[in-house]
Order: structure tokens, then sequence, then C-alpha cells
């Protein structure tokens, strides 16, 4: 009887154990199955309405057009997308940015334009160690006191083109400058770029006036520039509000009076609706049109063919963001939650990008060359390189 009941447990043991190991291994293999089969979810938060709206759109369509050209996926994983509306409000950025990585569990979020907003990202970003790429907003303290090792920028520092025109400007003898933009990170950090390099050179800024974000009843600082009479005019301005800022100041005669310098946002993307009124511009960035590289020349007849548009730095800083990611999801074979790998990998990525061939620096920003161009009808006319490979100063960022 005993050995009948050892015999029989021993059994039923055996039967127990290989069940258990069977589940184990059927659990574990789908597991296994299930994570190859993931999706990278990728969440865009951008400006979808308001001032930025077409910045936000031509991001999404770089994006989206480097993920199809490797036929929809990365790291051998199919790419699926949500997206938020983040109308460039800083007071909602941080509900926004939540909303992708809590609800929809995102693996990366691509976003977003405004400085001010991206303050917001960077924060719920870090607090819950998601990928962030940054496909456009400028703001320093992104790449500079708040950099971390899961926060990337495939676009500038606002204190990068500002700094390179600030050269500029300085180098053609101007000596009294007066600066003008909105009132909130982007346009201020800028100014403090063009600055630093055009004091540093012997210039003086004589005056520095803002109204406030999005607002462009620039009549009354237009007057004002008018009777200042400086040598030129720096200005930070972008999208919608670019476009009646260029056309008001050629309205008022200013044009062929004072001269005008500005960070290319001005141009970029704007040139139809400017027209007569943008006419020789010239300004500083890190993109521009007519630049002979074949990877600038394949990239444009492609997005030209899908949107039925001319692509803008906006669609290349897209693009170049979605060959970042792909760069951290192709070293880990698209499993993403091998975060720190992704990360290694994407902070060492030589991206080869429509702008010319850029790295990041240790604090995770492009270093690039700073083109100055020259409007010509719709184009911004490269006409030379205002700084070679321009590294922001990451003041402040412990890396
Ligand atoms: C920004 O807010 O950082 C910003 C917005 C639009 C631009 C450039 C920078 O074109």
């Amino acid at each position: 009887m005993h050995r009948i009941i050892s015999r029989g447990l021993a059994l039923a043991c055996v039967a127990a154990v290989s069940l258990a190991v069977a589940t184990g291994a059927a659990a574990q293999s789908g597991a296994q199955q299930g994570a190859a089969n993931a999706k990278i979810k990728v969440g865009f938060m951008l400006p979808y309405t308001g001032t930025y709206a077409a910045l936000g759109n031509a991001i999404e369509n770089g994006f989206r057009m480097y993920v199809d050209e490797q036929g929809g996926r990365l790291g051998g994983r199919e790419v699926q997308y949500f997206k938020v509306d983040d109308e460039s409000d800083p007071a909602k950025a941080p509900e926004n940015a939540t909303k992708l990585i809590k609800r929809d569990q995102v693996d990366v979020v691509i976003g977003t334009v405004h400085s001010g907003v991206q303050m917001g990202i960077v924060k719920v970003a870090k607090e819950n160690n998601t990928l962030l790429i940054i496909p456009n907003a400028g703001a320093d303290e992104a790449t500079g006191p708040l950099c971390g090792p899961n926060i990337f920028r495939s676009s500038f520092s606002n204190w990068q083109p500002g700094y390179a025109m600030g050269q500029v400007v300085a180098n053609r003898g101007m000596k009294r400058v007066v600066t003008l933009t909105w009132k909130y990170a982007a346009g201020e950090q800028s100014v403090r770029g063009f600055k630093e390099a055009f004091e540093a050179k012997g210039g003086k800024v004589v005056k520095e006036l803002n109204l406030p974000f999005p607002n462009v009843e620039f009549q009354a600082l237009i007057t004002e520039i008018a009777s200042i009479k400086p040598d030129a005019v720096f200005v930070f301005f972008a999208g919608g509000g670019a476009v009646k800022f260029v056309k008001d100041w050629a309205a008022a005669g200013l044009k062929d009076r004072i001269p005008l310098y500005a960070s290319g946002f001005l141009t970029d993307g704007t040139l139809e609706a400017q027209g007569a009124a943008a006419q020789g511009l010239e300004t500083t960035l890190h993109y521009a049109d007519g630049l002979q590289n074949p990877r600038d020349q394949r990239f444009r007849l492609a997005y030209a063919k899908a949107f039925k548009l001319q692509p803008d730095v906006y669609a290349v800083q897209g693009y170049d963001a979605a060959q970042m990611l792909a760069a951290g999801a192709a070293a880990v074979n698209g499993d993403m939650s091998r975060k720190n790998d992704v990360y290694k990998a994407i902070a060492a990525a030589r991206i080869d990008s429509p702008r010319g061939v850029f790295t990041l620096s240790r604090a995770h920003n492009p270093v690039q060359d700073f083109y100055l161009r020259k409007v010509q009808g719709n184009e911004n006319k490269v006409s030379g390189i205002a700084v070679k490979a321009l590294a922001d100063p990451a003041r402040g960022c412990r890396l």
C-alpha cells in the first residue's frame, strides 16, 4: 500500500512537474513571441493647430517618410503611432505627455515644437524614464541643466542659430543692433546666443524688444525700431507669425532701409506666403535649399512625391528623429525594454541627415554646420557656412 501510494505520489509529482515545466515553457515562449511581435509605439506630441501647425505636420511627415522607407519597421518591429495636439500650450503639456506615456504606453515620445511645452514633456519623460526625441523645440535646458540619458534632440538648441548669426552680423561691421522676438524661451535664448557672439566681437545690442507669444501686432514695435535707427535688426519668429512679421516689415518700408537678420525659422516653410516681402532676407540655420549633397537630393524628391510639398527644416528634423530611433531600435533588435542599450546606441549614432552628417554632443544635441542662406524666389539658397560643426555649450549638463 505504502509502495503503491508512494509510486502513485511519485507519478503524480512527475506529472505535476512536467505539466508545470510545460506550462512555464509555453508561457515563456508565448511571452517571447509576444515581445517579438510587439510593435514599437511612437507618440507624436506636436502642434496640429495654431501658429505652429504647419511645423508639427512637417515633422510628422518627415518621420513617417523615413519609417515608410524602412518598410514600416524599425529594428524588425512594426511601428504604431499615437498622437496628441499640444496646441503650443505649455499649461497642457504635462497632462498631454502623461496621456501618451501612461495611457498609450508609448516607447518613445516625439515632441515638440514649442520650447515652453518642451519643458513639460522633458519633466514627464524624465520621471518615467521614457525615451524622448525632440524634433524641433530649442529649449536650451533640455540639453543643458535638464539633460538626461533618455533625452535626445534631432534639431538644435535655441542658442545655436542665434550664435551663428551673431558672428555673421559682427563680421559685417554692424555695431548697433536691436532685437525683437516673442517673449518666451525660444526667442529669449535665441537673442542670448546672438548677443553672446555679436558682443564678443565688439557689437552692442542697444535694445531688446518683445511681445507675447503668439501675438502679431507688430506695428508699434516696428515704429519704435525705425526711430532708433540701428545698423541692423535681429529677430526670432516662426510659422504663421513669421509670415505676418516679414510682410509688416516690408509694408512699413523698412526692408530696404534697415538690414533684417534672423535665425532661419523666419523664412523656412513660409516663403510662398511671404512672397516679395521675403526676397533677399539672410538667415542662419542647420538646413538650406541648394545643398549639393545626394542624400538631400534623394530626400527632397521623395518628400515632394509623397506629400506634394517641398520639405523644410522641420521635415528634416522629423526624418532625422526617425533615423535616431532606428539606430536605437536596431541595436536591441526592436526590444525597446532594453532602455539603456537603446540610449547608448542613439548617443553614439552618426546620422546621415539631408542637412549633412551629424553626431550628438555629450548632452545629446546635434553638432552641426550652420549655413548662411539668402531668400531667392521660394528658396532659402545656401550662400556659405556661417559656423562649422557648432556645438551647444551645454552649460549645466552633467551626463
Ligand atoms: C521653439 O519654441 O523652440 C521654436 C519654435 C519654432 C521654431 C523654432 C523654435 O521654428
